[in-house]
């Protein structure tokens, strides 16, 4: 796609979207929320049903948690930017379609783009294997940091998935205190000019 200004503009690029089918069965688009010059940004996967709504993205019980996850690095969603892979909500939260991903990344990689992160903390299987090009899951991706593009890309579980699993929690707990060391150290480094994809390292 043509590259936009700012978010507004991209906002305004997007209009009432009829890209794919989605726009039949949705309440409200799901763009995107907080800094537009944000540091760290979060890639989930699609509105849910509260989202759909609200026109907001993680308003409803994973929301919830992930402000918690927040707060625990001394965050607020407003300092951090958060999207999903999908803007609309796929009838019944069932997985997004290839096809649906299609249409819409371009307006996530826009967004990525203008925001220009340092650093990107994919929510779960979708975020991750959209980001980092891969097939793998999530389960095996977590608690290791990727370079994508000159940006530190750190897979993590997705706090859905975390809601009655407390194993799950306390390991993302775990992730977000390296995320926040992660944000720490990309703070000291300078961005290379040049894109480059590097092997993943251990935290
Ligand atoms: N799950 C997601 O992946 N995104 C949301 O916005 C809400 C729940």
């Amino acid at each position: 796609m043509e590259t936009c200004q700012s978010l507004e503009e991209l906002r305004e690029r997007i209009g009432d979207c009829q890209r794919c089918p989605l726009a039949r069965t949705r309440t409200n688009l799901v763009f995107g929320v907080g800094s537009p010059h944000a540091r760290l940004m979060f890639i989930g996967e699609a509105p849910g049903r509260n989202e759909d709504l609200q026109g907001e993205p993680f308003v409803g019980a994973a929301g919830k948690l992930l402000d918690e996850l927040l707060a625990s690095i001394g965050l607020d969603r407003r300092e951090v930017y958060i999207a999903n892979v999908l803007k609309c909500r796929p009838p019944g939260n069932r997985d997004p379609l290839a096809e649906e991903m299609e249409q819409c990344t371009p307006f996530l990689e826009e967004q990525v783009r203008l925001i220009d992160p340092e650093v990107i903390a994919t929510l779960g299987n979708f975020a991750t294997r959209h980001m980092l090009k891969t097939q793998a899951g999530i389960t095996r991706l977590r608690g290791r940091l990727f370079r994508v593009d000159g940006r530190k890309v750190v897979p993590i579980y997705h706090p859905a998935a975390a809601l009655y699993d407390r194993t799950k929690q306390d390991v993302l707990f775990e992730d977000f205190r390296r995320l926040k060391a992660v944000l720490d150290a990309a703070a000291d480094e300078q961005k290379p000019s040049q894109p480059s994809v590097e092997q993943p390292t251990l935290f």
